[in-house]
């Protein structure tokens, strides 16, 4: 690593940030509550993503207190749609011990708030300089990506080591407006220094200093080791309505997707006829079934192909493990993965029409 050349940056950096920086609401009033809110939101989600979702949160769960103590399904319900859920569950895990433990202050050194559940090194540095203003470093992807660029390095960034060693230079050369400068960071990191497809150096402040500029070298780095391949699973979906009302499942209390709620479903993209029988083995009879739109989903580690099926049954079944709710009361109060945003739309459709 450079130090002269990181050194460098941080003046240009800070200025250029001044005039660019965008207008977010945990930006307008970085109170500890709200930066850590969003900085948990914007883990694994874009800016645009989570700003509605960020709205909405801080009405329904203003301060520390009342994420404290609202119930999972409200949660779950706030979060339907960001994804990694287990985020809003560590999330009120880490605000009920700031609560008991901390006097309901959120810590402001960084290793205290690696303490709390779901806080890594990340999150640690990015709270605690931008709410508190602590000289501490906050590397994530876009960090990675501005750095390895400006150093001309070839290290993998997939690699904690990079990570380890660029959080270190990083630590070197905070400047006092600490929370600024993280945030001037990953800013260039979205607005510039642009992952996938040329870079818009004719606007960086750092253009100057760049190595990778200067060298031509911003399509070969970042390096960035492959990902081993995603497991995929083949699944079918029913849409089963009756009177009214649609079937809803809960999934297990762990492991993917944990205590959600979503359309029956089983291994396999089956056929119509397959999925009649199976229909059938469940003990129903359908009025009607309609072949819906195939759908696919990635996740991390993990990718869903489904078939989908809307059913129409007369009865209401006899005996079954599916909670029978209103269409309006499944869209409305069941917090449903995003996964399944294809059968979700049709479920509203369905729904718009009867009603
Ligand atoms: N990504 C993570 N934290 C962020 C922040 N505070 N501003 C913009 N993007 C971010």
């Amino acid at each position: 690593m450079e130090p002269e050349r990181l050194q460098q940056m941080a003046q240009p950096l800070l200025d250029w940030y001044d005039k660019n920086a965008r207008v977010l609401p945990w930006r307008s009033q970085p109170t500890p509550y709200r930066v850590l809110v969003s900085e948990i939101m914007l883990q694994q989600t874009r800016v645009d993503a989570v700003k509605p979702y960020f709205a909405r949160f801080m009405e329904a769960l203003p301060d520390l207190e009342s994420l404290a103590a609202a119930p999972e399904q409200t949660l779950l319900k706030l979060w339907e749609g960001l994804g990694y859920y287990n985020r809003v569950r560590n999330l009120q895990k880490a605000a009920q011990m700031v609560v008991r433990e901390y006097g309901g202050v959120l810590p402001r050194d960084p290793e205290e708030l690696k303490k709390l559940p779901g806080i890594g090194d990340y999150c640690a540095g990015s709270i605690s300089s931008i709410a508190y203003n602590v000289p501490c470093p906050a590397v994530d992807g876009n960090v990675l990506r501005v750095i390895t660029r400006l150093t001309g390095d070839f290290s993998d960034i997939a690699s904690p080591a990079t990570k380890k060693a660029i959080t270190a230079a990083v630590k070197q050369i905070i400047p006092a407006r600490a929370g600024d400068f993280n945030q001037a960071l990953m800013e260039l990191g979205a607005l510039v220094c642009l992952p996938n497809g040329a870079p818009l150096c004719g606007q960086c402040p750092l253009a100057g200093i760049c190595m990778a500029r200067e060298q031509d070298l911003t399509s070969q780095i970042p390096v960035k080791a492959p990902k081993a391949a995603r497991k995929q699973e083949e699944k079918t979906v029913f849409l089963l309505l009756c009177q009214g009302n649609v079937a809803l499942v809960q999934r297990p209390e762990k492991g993917l997707l944990a205590g959600l709620w979503e359309f029956p479903s089983c291994p396999g993209r089956l056929k119509k006829a397959e999925a009649l029988s199976r229909l059938r083995e469940w003990g129903f009879e359908p009025k009607e079934v309609e072949k819906l739109p195939g759908s696919r989903h990635i996740f991390t580690h993990l990718e869903w192909l489904m078939a989908g099926y809307l059913v129409r049954l007369e009865q209401p079944p006899q005996k079954t493990d599916f909670l029978w709710v209103s269409l309006r009361e499944a869209l409305e109060q069941y917090p449903i993965p995003s996964a399944y945003q294809l059968y979700r739309q049709r479920l509203e459709k369905e729904e718009k029409q009867d009603g």
